[in-house]
Order: structure tokens, then C-alpha cells, then sequence
């Protein structure tokens, strides 16, 4: 016998909204750079204050770093793949509930000083665009949802619950989504936080090619692999006063 179909709000939302997302995000990101290469910029406010900018900067950007690679795990490698490399499941969710919930506390900890600092400083809160308010409140309730995921599915598992396993719901819809085949079965059957996470986390993608959030494409990260500048001392090179005088014209 065949699945029944999927719910019309599940199929929706994992099943439509993901694709409208995507091509806002990649149509977005094209239109931007062509008609607003000049804005394509940071919005830097380091000169109007630098001593909060930084501590909070590295610890939102070094926790998201981690958060990231956490999610590239979580996310794209089948649960199958850790299993057969011999990581027993229970293992795997303790390391990505320590790692993920220390890289989770430091990139909240880090926007938290960085958007206190936007609303203290008063250039800095200047300088704050509608636009920037509300990618700030999207981008704090993705990382206070992702944290209470985490926070949630742990509590469960030490209460005796079992917390639940994304990586049989989430991630099996997440990779679906990137083959034309987004699980919407899977995903409709992860629990109220995931949802909302996922949810606030596209909103934030849909968001992105319009804020500044696009700088993320143009990081420096040339500058860590660029050649030493070389410094070379004049002193032996024949100065204006040792060179022998030229004559005349020549
Ligand atoms: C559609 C997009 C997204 C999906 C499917 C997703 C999925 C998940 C999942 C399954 C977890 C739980 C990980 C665990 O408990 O081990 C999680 C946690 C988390 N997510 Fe997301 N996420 C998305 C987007 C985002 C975005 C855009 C942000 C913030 C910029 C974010 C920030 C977090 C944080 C801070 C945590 C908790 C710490 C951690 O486990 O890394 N997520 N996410």
C-alpha cells in the first residue's frame, strides 16, 4: 500500500517554501551584485567604537564558524555514514550536543554584545537601518530556536524520554531538498522546535541577499594566503645623496 499524501501545510512548507526560498536567495544574491555593487558592504562601525566590536565580532563569528560546520555534519551526512564508520549514535549526539551547545552559547553571547553595542553607541544606533533591525531579529530568533532544539532533544534524553533523532527527520528532508525529492513525510514528522527553527533559518536565507549579511561572500579570507609583503632596507641602494651627480641633462 502507498503513503497517504502528505498534509497541503506540510507539503507547503517543506515542500514548496524551501524552493521559494532558494531562488529568492540565489536570484536575490545576482540582483544585488549587479545593481548594488557599491553597497555590497559590512556597513563597517568600527570607527565609531571598537573596544565591545572587539570581543563580540570573533565570538558571533568564530561560534557561527563551528555552528556551521556542525550543521554541515548534522545535516549532509547520513546517519548510515557515522554509524558505519563505527561512531555509535549515543557518542555522536553527546559531542554535537557539548560542541554544538558551547558554539551555540558563544555565537548568542557574541550578537547578543554586538547588538547591545548597536543600541548603546550612539553613532552605531545611527548608523542601524530598518533593513539591519530586522535581520538582527531574525538572525537572534534562528540562533535562540537552533539553541532551543538542542536544549530540548537534550533534556528529553536525560529525562529518559529519548529526545528526538533529527538526523532520521530533518536531515533526511534537508538532503531531499537539494535532489528534487524534499521528504516531506520526514520532515512533517520532526517535533514543534525543529519546525520553528527551520522555519525562522529559511527566513533568514530569503533575507539575506538584502541585508548586509551578504559580506559573508566577500570575507578576506585571500588575506590569510596572500605573499609576505617584503620589506627591503635602501640603506646600501645609492641614496639622492651618495649617487654621483648625473650631468646635467642626462
Ligand atoms: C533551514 C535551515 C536550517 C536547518 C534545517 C537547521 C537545523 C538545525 C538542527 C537539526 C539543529 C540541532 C543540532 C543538534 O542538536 O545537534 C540546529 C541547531 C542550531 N542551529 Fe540550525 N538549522 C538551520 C538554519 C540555521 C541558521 C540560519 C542559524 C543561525 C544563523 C542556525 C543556528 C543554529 C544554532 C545556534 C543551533 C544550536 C547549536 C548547534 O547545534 O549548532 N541554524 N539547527
Amino acid at each position: 500500500m502507498s503513503a497517504p499524501p502528505p498534509d497541503l501545510v506540510d507539503l507547503l512548507l517543506w515542500g514548496v517554501l524551501p524552493y521559494v526560498v532558494l531562488a529568492v536567495f540565489v536570484g536575490g544574491t545576482v540582483w544585488r551584485y549587479r545593481y548594488d555593487k557599491f553597497g555590497w558592504t559590512t556597513r563597517s562601525s568600527q570607527l565609531y567604537e571598537s573596544r565591545l566590536l572587539r570581543v563580540g565580532s570573533p565570538l558571533f563569528h568564530f561560534g557561527l564558524l563551528v555552528v556551521i560546520a556542525g550543521h554541515a555534519m548534522g545535516l549532509l551526512v547520513p546517519k548510515g555514514w557515522t554509524e558505519a564508520a563505527g561512531v555509535p549514535d549515543a557518542a555522536y549526539h553527546v559531542v554535537a550536543l557539548v560542541l554544538g551547545a558551547v558554539a551555540g552559547v558563544c555565537t548568542l553571547g557574541g550578537v547578543a554584545l554586538l547588538v547591545w553595542r548597536r543600541r548603546t553607541t550612539g553613532p552605531v544606533f545611527s548608523a542601524t537601518t530598518r533593513n539591519d533591525k530586522l535581520m538582527y531579529a531574525v538572525l537572534v530568533l534562528a540562533i535562540l530556536a537552533g539553541l532551543a532544539t538542542t536544549l530540548v532533544s537534550a533534556g528529553a534524553d536525560l529525562a529518559g524520554r529519548g529526545g528526538h533523532d533529527y538526523r532520521d527527520t530533518v536531515s533526511v528532508w534537508f538532503r531531499g531538498v537539494w535532489v528534487l525529492d524534499p521528504r516531506v513525510d520526514a520532515m512533517a514528522a520532526a517535533t514543534l522546535p525543529f519546525h520553528v527553527h527551520a522555519l525562522v533559518g529559511l527566513a533568514l536565507f530569503a533575507l539575506f541577499p538584502f541585508t548586509r549579511l551578504v559580506h559573508a561572500f566577500s570575507a578576506p579570507v585571500g588575506y590569510l594566503f596572500r605573499p609576505y609583503v617584503v620589506y627591503r632596507t635602501r640603506d646600501r641602494l645609492p641614496t639622492r645623496a651618495t649617487r654621483p651627480a648625473r650631468r646635467g641633462w642626462s
